[in-house]
């Protein structure tokens, strides 16, 4: 693997344009008027690993949408890498921020990435990334050193909670049958330090309304007389924290695992500026849980946040109006052992203990998942430290990441499993806002860190 260097090098040209091919077709899985496209990228994406060398390649028909699945056995007796990743991004709104079109992609310079970025939706999350997949798989087929067998399996309805590889999965065990998944769908600290995630948060998302009289009323005749649906809401959700910021659901932090002070000493070491992280979001002060700091209220702490609230008149001028109905979209971020389905139950209840009896209150639970923590001393991990190490001239550091792939710890349950994370973002590539990039520095040392991986595990395990 000594020319993968080289390869990439002699071959960027092509890698950029193809990628870029990819992002123009946007793949939204939210928004139904985007099926087509999402249904024309899983075409694209199985194209082209079929191109890539793979031996054989489907289009894995769901309830949803589609799961591109390809391989490539070279041989029973060795070890199984599973690859996956997805194809669909989230949707790009709002528009008119981006400076420029976000499925016509353009190479711009950024402070961190000065030798160019890739601007466009799902640049990073994650057809970027998982393409550097397909691009490494490539490189190991064109220079006959693949060292290993290897599985893709690459979903359209991440961004939308992964119902339909859940299906996928439970019915098809044996097909998917590895030694180790293998993601890139994470970040790392910055360029020159690279990380790999052994952690990831579970998830529980629901949708809130609040109903107060049975038709919007004028707010002069009826204003003080009756309960206005989004003042109380407001103040339903203002009472889901208390003063040091913990939340104040009862049963919600039963079993959280709290971590060691040394394991805490150990997560502090990882390089980060408090002061560049206010800069870079232009806050003047930082907020959260009483008693932690920000790597940790963001990786090891659960969270409630409202992602969307909305009712009664937002239009141009002024109504005077009490609207009938109030709305929110809220997302409980959790840790491991905190069980995504009991937590959803109890924000249920307390969320419907709360209402005054002037308002009706319905909690609708959208979709969730358990959180994720690898051990750093397995196979899987040291491979990829080694890979990174050699590639970044340092090894990463072991970071547990806020951000959840749900589907990680179905693998680990249904095909007993371990995964390794292996991102190459960064946390200022803007994915799911404006003006998502990825750098093209990124794109290309995963695309030279990967093969190493498959060459240091295939050695480990033997
Ligand atoms: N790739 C992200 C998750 C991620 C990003 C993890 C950066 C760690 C670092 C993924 O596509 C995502 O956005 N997941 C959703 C959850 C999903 C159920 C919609 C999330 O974290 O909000
Ligand atoms: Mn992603
Ligand atoms: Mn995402």
């Amino acid at each position: 693997m000594d020319n993968i260097k080289q390869y990439v090098q002699e071959n960027k040209e092509r890698f950029i344009n193809e990628l870029i091919d990819l992002l123009k077709i946007p793949s939204v899985s939210a928004d139904s008027a985007y099926a087509q496209d999402v249904v024309d990228t899983a075409e694209a994406v199985k194209k082209s690993l079929e191109k890539a060398g793979c031996d054989f390649v489907e289009l894995c028909e769901t309830p949803g949408y589609p799961i591109v699945y390809g391989e490539k056995i070279i041989d029973k007796n060795l070890p199984t890498v599973l690859v996956y990743g997805h194809y669909d991004v989230q949707p790009p709104d709002p528009m008119d921020l981006w400076t420029s079109p976000p499925f016509e992609p353009v190479i711009k310079p950024t402070e961190i990435h000065p030798e160019g970025a890739i601007f466009a939706r799902g640049a990073c999350d994650d057809k970027g990334q998982m393409y550097m997949h397909v691009k490494a798989f490539e490189y190991m087929i064109q220079n006959n050193c693949l060292p290993c067998n290897v599985k893709f399996m690459i979903e359209g309805e991440e961004e939308v909670g992964s119902k339909s590889l859940s299906w996928f999965v439970e019915r098809n065990q044996a097909k998917l049958a590895n030694d180790v998944i293998l993601i890139s769908d994470t970040g790392m600290i910055s360029n020159q330090q690279p990380s790999i995630t052994t952690g990831l948060r579970g998830l529980s998302y629901v949708e809130v309304e609040v109903t107060g009289p049975n038709r919007d009323l004028h707010s002069g005749l009826y204003g003080g007389a009756v309960a206005n649906p989004i003042n109380i809401l407001a103040k339903m959700i203002a009472s889901l924290h208390d003063e040091n910021n913990h939340i104040t659901i009862p049963g919600f932090y039963d079993k959280v695992q709290e971590l060691s002070l040394e394991e805490r000493a150990e997560m502090a070491k990882a390089p980060f500026s408090l002061e560049n992280y206010k800069k870079a979001l232009d806050i003047e002060d930082i907020h959260g849980e009483a008693g932690y700091v920000t790597n940790e209220r963001n990786s090891i702490r659960p969270t409630l946040d409202v992602n969307g609230i909305w009712g009664g008149y937002t239009g141009e001028g002024a109504k005077t109006v009490i609207a009938s109905k109030a709305f929110a979209k809220i997302s409980m971020r959790l840790v491991p052992n905190q069980d995504w389905e009991e937590i959803t139950e109890l924000f249920k209840k307390h969320f419907e203990s709360i209402a005054p009896k002037s308002v009706k209150v319905k909690v609708t639970p959208h979709h969730g998942g358990q959180g994720y923590v690898t051990p750093i001393d397995s196979i899987g991990y040291r491979a990829a430290n080694k890979a990174y190490t050699e590639t970044f001239d340092v090894p990463a550091i072991p970071v547990r990441s806020g951000g959840s792939i749900p589907i990680v710890a179905l693998f680990e349950k249904e095909l007993k499993s371990k995964t390794i994370l292996m991102g190459f973002g960064l946390d200022s590539d803007a994915i799911h806002s404006p003006n998502e990039h990825f750098g093209v520095f990124n794109y290309l040392k995963g695309i030279e860190t990967i093969p190493l991986f498959y060459k240091y595990f295939t050695e480990m395990t033997k």
